[in-house]
Order: structure tokens, then sequence, then C-alpha cells
């Protein structure tokens, strides 16, 4: 509470709040986040547990939201958030534009990385992997389990384009529903998902003393032979872990 106070105190251009001052109580040293705190060595399964907690915790309204990094042809990094809305063993699927910027990111360059933030938990997972388009069939029926007016929305907005102004997208939208009546189907537009198949998988605990518990794993070809059973541990399908300093 004192935390966003001082948020909302410095956002009024108060002259006495100071970024620099501002400190949030992380967890206790009782409770940091241990290798022997997690039970399969797979971070599927930890990122899951991480989850449903996020989920049962009323205070974050978005547990699936998530900054996603991408790069552009000429190397130049980007990221924005979008709502990761699929968390399986074989990757992390979010939905987009394919005509967007960051479509046009992953069409040069596949290597995506992914941030979620859990503040009340005091808990980041960071994800670094490659994405790739899911199937036509599978982005379509998705497309259509969303509300009819998110569907119209996505088929009205050409995302990350120029635009002359606001009234521009209600024209065009306005123009979408005469076309497809009260209840006619919405096309899938140039819209669907990404799975992002990682490689590495780390989860961050924030501690009050500031000795953040960070917790790698990897996977890929070569990996293996860097087990030494001090600083990098075998894991589960594959994986390897390591911790690392905060
Ligand atoms: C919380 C949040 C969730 C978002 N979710 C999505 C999403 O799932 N898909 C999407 O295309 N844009 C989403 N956006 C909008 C993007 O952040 C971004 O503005 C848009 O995708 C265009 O990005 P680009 O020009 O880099 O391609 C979301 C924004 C916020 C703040």
């Amino acid at each position: 509470m004192k935390f966003l106070q001082a948020v909302r105190k410095m956002s009024q251009s108060s002259p006495e709040v100071h970024l620099s001052a501002l400190r949030l109580k992380y967890h206790d040293r009782k409770d940091a986040f241990l290798e022997d705190n997690i039970s399969v060595k797979n971070p599927f399964c930890v990122f899951r547990d991480w989850l449903d907690l996020a989920l049962k915790t009323p205070e974050i309204l978005e547990p699936n939201a998530a900054a996603l990094a991408t790069v552009s042809a000429d190397g130049k990094p980007s990221n924005r958030f979008v709502l990761v809305k699929d968390a399986t063993a074989d990757g992390f699927t979010f939905f987009t534009n394919y005509g967007s910027r960051k479509a046009a990111d992953i069409a040069a360059n596949p290597n995506v990385a992914i941030s979620f933030y859990w503040l009340p938990l005091r808990r980041s997972v960071r994800i670094e992997g490659v994405a790739e388009k899911i199937s036509r069939e599978d982005s379509l029926k998705y497309f259509h389990q969303r509300p009819r007016a998110s569907q119209i929305g996505a088929a009205a907005s050409p995302q990350s384009q120029q635009i002359p102004s606001r009234s521009y997208l209600d024209e065009v939208e306005a123009g979408i529903k005469e076309k497809l009546g009260a209840n006619g189907e919405v096309p899938l537009p140039n819209w669907g998902g990404y799975l992002v198949r990682p490689d590495l998988i780390e989860f961050w605990q924030g501690q009050t003393d500031r000795l953040h518990d960070r917790i790698r794993f990897r996977r890929g070809a070569g990996v293996e032979s860097e087990i030494d059973g001090k600083h990098v541990h075998k894991g589960e399908d594959g994986w390897i872990y390591e911790r690392l300093a905060p």
C-alpha cells in the first residue's frame, strides 16, 4: 500500500518522492526459493505452479500479461506486452496481427524473449526461445472463441500501421459490421498465434535483503555436457539447471 501511495504521490510530481527512495518489501529469508522446493526439475512444471498461484492471487488482474521482446532485421530490439493464451509443455502461445511490427521482426529473426512479472508475489519468469506460427486451423478456432466485438476489432485494425485518426478505425469497424450483418461470421483476418518454444526459462524471486533467488533452466544441443553437479545440474526431460547470482 505504502508503495502504491508513494507511486501515486510521485505521479503528481511531488518533489519530495524520489524513485531512488522506493523500497518494496520482498520475501523473507525463510521463504527463499530453493532447488529443494522444485519437486520436478522441469521448468514447465515450475511455471505451472507459479502461474497457478498468480491465478489465485486477486491483486494480479492479468496474470497472463507478459512483455515480448523481438529483434528487427537490422538488429534493433523492441518489446511490448501481449497476453499469453496457452502455456503447455510445447511452449507459450500468444495471438497477434501477422502484419504487425512484431510479426515482421519474427519473420526476420524468430528468436524472442518473454518476461512475466507478478508483483504481489515478487516473482518474475523470463523465457527465451524460438517463435513459430501456429496452424491456421488453431488460430481460427481461438479467433472464433473471442467476443464478436474483439474479432471485428482485430479485423478493423491494421496493427502497427500509420492511420490518419481514431475515427478511421470507427469507420472501418462500421464498414465491416455493415458488410457482415448482425450475425455474419467474421472471417479470419491476417491474424493468428505464435508458439514460443523455449530453450531457457529463468525463475526469479525477490528477497528483501536483495539476495534474490534466480534459478535458470536451459536445454538444447550440447548443454548436458556442461553438467558438473556443482554449478550445473541435470534436470528432467533434457533440461539442465543452475543458480545465478542476483
Ligand atoms: C496488457 C497488454 C496486453 C496486450 N496483449 C496483446 C496481445 O495479446 N496481442 C497483441 O497483438 N497486442 C497486445 N497488446 C498490445 C501490444 O502491446 C502492442 O501495442 C501491439 O501488439 C503492437 O505491437 P507491435 O507494433 O510491436 O507489433 C497488449 C497490450 C497490453 C498493455
